[in-house]
C-alpha cells in the first residue's frame, strides 16, 4: 500500500514563524513535524510515499530527507504550485497510485499516537469505490470537520460539515483518511469553495451521498498542530515518540 503526505498550504494560523518556513518543519519536540507522519505512515508499513508541498519548500523538505532511507521509506516528491486545497494538492498524487490500489492520506499537520495498521486493515476489507476517515473526539469540534452520523449506528457518515457554528457531535474529522482510484473522480466533479479551494470535505461528501463514507475513531491523542497552542500540545505528546 502507498501513503500520500500533504505538506502545502499557507499556514496562516502560524504567521509569523510560517512566513518563511513551511509549517510541516516546524519544530516539535526533537523533530521537524513531518517527521512524525512519515514514521507513522512506516509504522503501519506503508514505505512507498508521495509528498507533496509548496515550490519555496521542497528543497528543503529534500535536503532533510532525502530519498527517505534514512527513515525506512522511499520518497517521491511532487510540487503544489498555488495552496488551491486539500483535495488540489492529493489529485497531484493521481499518477502515483495505480488503479485497482487503496491507498492512505495524512494531512503533515495532523499528529496522533494511534498505530494505524488496525484501522487500514478495516479498510483493506472494504469494497471498491468506498472511502474511510478516522474521527477523533474532541472538545472544540467548531475548528474541524464534524461528521453527521447514520442513525442505524451503521459505521456510515450521512454528512461532514466544515467548520460549523452549531456542531451535531463531539468529534472531529482528522487529516487521516483513505481512498482507492475513485478519488480521482470524485475531485474532477468538485468546484472551489467560496475561499476558493478545492475542499476534501466536498470529496468526502460525495462518497456520503453515496453510502460509501465508513468511518473509525482514533483510541489515543491526536491534534491538528496548526496553531500555536496546538503546536506546544504537540510537542508535549511527541517527546517519546521518535528518538
Ligand atoms: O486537521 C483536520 C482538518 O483538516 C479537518 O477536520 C478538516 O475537515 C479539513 O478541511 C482540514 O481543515 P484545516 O482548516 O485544518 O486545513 P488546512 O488548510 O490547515 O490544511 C491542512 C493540511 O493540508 C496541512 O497540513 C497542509 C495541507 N494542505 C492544505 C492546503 C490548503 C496542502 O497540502 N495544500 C493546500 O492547498
Amino acid at each position: 500500500m502507498k501513503g500520500v503526505l500533504l505538506a502545502g498550504g499557507n499556514g496562516t494560523r502560524l504567521l509569523p514563524l510560517t512566513k518563511y518556513m513551511n509549517k510541516h518543519l516546524l519544530p516539535v519536540g526533537k523533530h521537524p513535524m513531518i517527521a512524525y507522519g512519515i514514521h507513522k505512515l512506516h509504522q503501519a508499513g506503508i514505505d512507498d510515499i508521495l509528498l507533496i508541498t509548496g515550490s519555496k519548500s521542497v528543497g528543503l523538505y529534500a535536503e532533510y530527507l532525502e530519498n527517505g532511507r534514512s527513515f525506512g521509506v522511499n520518497l517521491t516528491y511532487k510540487v503544489q504550485e498555488q495552496a488551491g486545497g486539500i483535495a488540489e494538492a492529493l489529485e497531484l498524487a493521481k499518477g502515483f497510485i495505480p488503479h485497482g490500489e487503496k491507498f492512505v492520506v495524512l494531512l503533515g499537520d495532523n499528529l496522533f499516537q494511534d498505530d494505524l495498521k488496525p484501522f487500514i486493515q478495516h479498510y483493506v476489507q472494504q469494497p471498491s469505490g468506498t472511502a474511510m476517515v478516522l474521527l477523533s473526539p474532541t472538545d472544540s469540534p467548531h475548528r474541524y470537520g464534524v461528521p453527521v452520523f447514520a442513525e442505524d449506528g451503521g459505521g456510515k457518515l450521512l454528512f461532514i460539515e466544515e467548520k460549523p457554528v452549531n456542531p451535531r457531535s463531539r468529534h472531529a474529522v482528522t487529516g487521516i483518511y483513505m481512498y482507492d482510484h475513485s478519488v480521482f473522480d470524485i475531485i474532477s466533479r468538485i468546484s472551489p469553495s467560496e475561499r476558493g479551494e478545492l475542499e476534501i470535505t466536498d470529496v468526502n461528501n460525495l462518497y456520503a451521498a453515496n453510502g460509501t463514507l465508513i468511518y473509525d475513531i482514533l483510541q489515543q491523542w491526536w491534534c491538528d498542530a496548526g496553531t500555536f497552542e496546538s503546536l506546544q500540545e504537540a510537542a508535549v505528546h511527541m517527546k517519546d515518540e521518535l528518538p
